[in-house]
Order: structure tokens, then C-alpha cells, then sequence
């Protein structure tokens, strides 16, 4: 079988991390699936700047869209960012080009997922997004794999580390804001655009994109009840604290009979409980369904080491010829999340 080619755009906190994965694991990686993965070419902005970690065995490609459409690339890895701009033209011009797509991007798939399953799958591409929801939590393959007979009444958690480092440093650590968002920043959590964290905006992707695999619904973020963490102060959570409860941006996502309901907010939980005692980066989802009832999964939700651990785990999976649509079911059979609007005569 000829090695499986990687095109990495992108060299950031994730795409640095997924180049050492697979320079340093590079044995074991063709073990598991039978296949060698190689990096070809990668890209980013600066082409001077060090990575900490060595590039210059890899062509260097300063469009994204032209490293997406090499021939020597079977995988264009996105590790850009932004909803739309390069991230998005790589991927449309990766999967026109007949190559599948793996992904860290929540803000793409939040607003183009939909739009861009439906490519791939028209091209007989795959794109794969593990990354993209809780970071190394493997929450997307729990959903479309493990628990897949299931039918999901309720997906809630916390989904942001961002978020969850500066509440916990806030309350345990006794820091002010600035002082937990400059650490959250040091560890590599951050958007580029930190506004996305701490607005709940990057949370609310995440909910949308995993209520769409949960539900069988499109993506609906437009819809999702938001409310970041930015109006949160040392005294309310002292507050809470004192009443034995502390403050989460909490997720819930479920269906009813309106259509899908979604909010992300600041919200109390009780101290004592597995959500109330998640500390620092770490992300937790609960998935209830009918058969299996409650799941709990929790781990570290952003940096380096846990998203780039996701990303590989879908280039793994392409090597060893797995092709189904991480949205579960085919994009194009995906139902409506809300009902229309039935026009009143
Ligand atoms: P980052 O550290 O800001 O890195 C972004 C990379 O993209 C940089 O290497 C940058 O180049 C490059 N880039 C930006 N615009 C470009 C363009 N027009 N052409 C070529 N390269 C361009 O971001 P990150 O934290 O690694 O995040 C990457 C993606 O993973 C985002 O979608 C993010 O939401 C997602 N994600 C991040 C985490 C996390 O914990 N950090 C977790 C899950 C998902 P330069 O380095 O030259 O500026
Ligand atoms: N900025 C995101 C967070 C990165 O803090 O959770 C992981 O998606």
C-alpha cells in the first residue's frame, strides 16, 4: 500500500502538535493501521517562524489552496481557523479535488458544515472533524459509532477550556480575570479570536455541530440560546461558592416538540458534582439515550497534545479505509432542527 500523504495547512498550537504526532510516532502509526503517513507539504503565514519542531523535509506552500490540490497530497489537514476565508476555499478546493479533509475547525463546520458534507459526499470524499468538538475527547466517534443504535433525548457539557480554566483559576486559584485568561492563553487554548471563547461562541459551535450528529438535524447554530462568560465576576462566584455550587458555561442541547433546543450560559451546578468538580482545560459531555442511558465522557478539551490527538485519530482511520461521514448519516438526509414556520392565512 502506497504511504498515505498528509498536506498540513496550518503550523499553529495544533498543526506544530500534529506534525510531532506523526514525525515521532511514526512506527506505531503504520502498525496500527497497516498504512505508512507521511507529510508532504504544509503551510502557514510566516514561513520563517519556528515551530519547535523541524519543517524543512516538508514542500512549503504559501496558499492553502494550493497545497489542498498538490498531487502529493491525499489529506488536506486543516488547522487554520476562521469560519470562512482560507479554511474554507482549502476545503472546497481540497474536496473538488478529490481529496478527503480532516479538521479542527468548529467555526467552519458550525456555519458550513452542512454545505460542505454535501460536497464531499457528492465527490466521494470523506471530511472528518473529531477535532473539532471537546478536543481529545473522542465525543464525535461516540455519537456516530458507539452509540449509534441509540436514539439521543439530551447532550449537555462543558465545552469550552478556555472558559473552564479562567472560572476554576478565578474561584481555586484566586486570580483575577486577566491574570487566568493570560495563563488559558499561555497553554495554547485560545482562539485566535479570544472573543469566540469567552462570548460562548466557540462553545455554541461545538454544541451545534454535536447536536447535529446526535439528532440527525442540520446544523443550527443561528438558533442556539447564547450567553458567554464575560459578565461572570469573582463575586458571583464567591457567591455561588458560598451556596455550595459553582459556575459552568454549560451546554444542553435536546429535542422536543418545537424542534431542537440549544442553549450555552453560564449556569450553577452543584460543587459536589462531576460537572462542578471539572477543573482547568478539562471538558466534559454527557450523552443520554434510549437504550444506553447516561454517558459521561471527560478529558482534556483544548491544546497541543489532546486536539492534535483527534486530529490523527481521523487521518488513522482514513489509512486503514474507513469512509463514513462524521456527521453520522449522510448530510444530505439530515433533518431540519426546527420545524417551518407554518405561514398563518
Ligand atoms: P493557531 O495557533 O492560531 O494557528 C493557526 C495557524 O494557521 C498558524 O500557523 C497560522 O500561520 C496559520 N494560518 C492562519 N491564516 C493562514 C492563511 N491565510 N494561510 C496559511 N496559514 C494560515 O490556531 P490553533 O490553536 O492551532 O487552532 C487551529 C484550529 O484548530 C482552529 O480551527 C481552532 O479552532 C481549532 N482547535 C484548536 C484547539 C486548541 O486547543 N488550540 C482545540 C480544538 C480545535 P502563522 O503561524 O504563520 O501565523
Ligand atoms: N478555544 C477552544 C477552547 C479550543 O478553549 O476550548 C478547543 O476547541
Amino acid at each position: 500500500t502506497p504511504p498515505l500523504r498528509l498536506g498540513i495547512a496550518g503550523l499553529g498550537t495544533v498543526g506544530a502538535g500534529v506534525v510531532k504526532i506523526v514525525r515521532q510516532k511514526a512506527a506505531l502509526l503504520a502498525e496500527r493501521t497497516g498504512r505508512e503517513i507521511v507529510i508532504t507539504a504544509v503551510s502557514a503565514r510566516n514561513r520563517d517562524k519556528d515551530r519547535g519542531v523541524p519543517m524543512g523535509d516538508y514542500a512549503w506552500e504559501d496558499d492553502p489552496v494550493t497545497l489542498a490540490t498538490r498531487d502529493d497530497v491525499d489529506i488536506l489537514v486543516e488547522l487554520m481557523g476562521g469560519s470562512d476565508g482560507p479554511a474554507k476555499a482549502a476545503t472546497e478546493a481540497a474536496i473538488a479535488a478529490g481529496k478527503d479533509v480532516v479538521t479542527a475547525n468548529k467555526a467552519m463546520l458550525a456555519h458550513n458544515g452542512q454545505a460542505l458534507a454535501m460536497q464531499a459526499e457528492k465527490a466521494g470524499t470523506v471530511l472528518r472533524f473529531e477535532a473539532a468538538v471537546a478536543g481529545g475527547i473522542p465525543v464525535v466517534k461516540a455519537l456516530t459509532e458507539g452509540l449509534a443504535g441509540n436514539e439521543i433525548t439530551r447532550v449537555m457539557g462543558v465545552m469550552n477550556g478556555t472558559c473552564n480554566y479562567i472560572l476554576t483559576r478565578m474561584e481555586d486559584g484566586g486570580l483575577s480575570y486577566d491574570a487566568a485568561f493570560a495563563e488559558a492563553d499561555a497553554l495554547g487554548y485560545l482562539e485566535a479570536d479570544p472573543d469566540l471563547d469567552v462570548g460562548g461562541i466557540d462553545a455554541a459551535h461545538k454544541l451545534a455541530i454535536l447536536s447535529a450528529i446526535a439528532f440527525g438535524t442540520q446544523v443550527d447554530f443561528a438558533s442556539v440560546e447564547l450567553e458567554g462568560i464575560g459578565a461572570v465576576s469573582i463575586d458571583d462566584i464567591r457567591q455561588a461558592a458560598d451556596m455550595g455550587y459553582k459556575i459552568k458555561l454549560l451546554g444542553v442541547a435536546r429535542m422536543t416538540g418545537r424542534g431542537l433546543e440549544q442553549s450555552m450560559a453560564p449556569c450553577l451546578v452543584p460543587a459536589t458534582s462531576p460537572l462542578g468538580q471539572l477543573q482547568g482545560g478539562t471538558n466534559m459531555v454527557v450523552i443520554e439515550g434510549d437504550q444506553v442511558g447516561q454517558v459521561v465522557l471527560r478529558g482534556a478539551g483544548a491544546g497541543e497534545g489532546p486536539t492534535a490527538s483527534a486530529v490523527i485519530g481521523d487521518v488513522m482511520d482514513i489509512a486503514r479505509g474507513l469512509r463514513i461521514s462524521t456527521f453520522g448519516q449522510p448530510a444530505a438526509r439530515l433533518a431540519q432542527a426546527r420545524p417551518a414556520k407554518v405561514a398563518t392565512p
